[in-house]
């Protein structure tokens, strides 16, 4: 991981990412986090986790990105953005790095809080994830 300033892009999207939390549900855990994914096109999707007073019905942040760039007609991400009010910078759950590589395993991963930016990549995070293969 590095912590050097991000390229224009991923700051761009840190920053969608950090609208996106605006919007999240989370009268339970009180941890709101936002999410921002880069579709093929260049489009930007944003999303925030939702939360269920059936704990288990809660959707990430991460993937509501996604199933709305889905839902939008991309199948193909490139970049992802995860941002929390911190302190510390919220890695994407296993659930969500499954779904985020079915859309983009080579994708550029951007963590942020407000003090601090961390990059990596999907590869790194999760460089084995189950493929359908009967
Ligand atoms: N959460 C996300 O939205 N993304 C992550 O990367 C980690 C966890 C949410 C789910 C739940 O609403 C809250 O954070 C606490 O787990």
């Amino acid at each position: 991981m590095s912590a050097t300033a991000l390229p224009e892009n991923l700051s761009e999207l840190v920053e969608a990412a950090r609208q996106g939390a605006a919007h999240a549900y989370a009268p339970y855990s009180q941890y709101k986090v936002g999410a921002a994914v880069r579709g093929a096109s260049g489009r930007v999707y944003t999303g925030c986790n939702v939360e269920n007073a059936s704990y288990g019905a809660t959707v990430c942040a991460e993937r509501v990105a996604v199933f709305k760039l889905v839902s939008a007609g991309e199948t193909e991400l490139v970049e992802v953005a995860v941002w929390t009010a911190g302190p510390e910078p919220a890695m994407p759950c296993g659930i969500c790095r499954q779904v985020l590589a079915e859309f983009g395993r080579q994708a550029l991963v951007a963590v942020a809080t407000p003090g601090s930016v961390r990059q990596t990549t999907l590869l790194e995070l999760f460089p084995e994830p189950f493929v359908f293969r009967p």
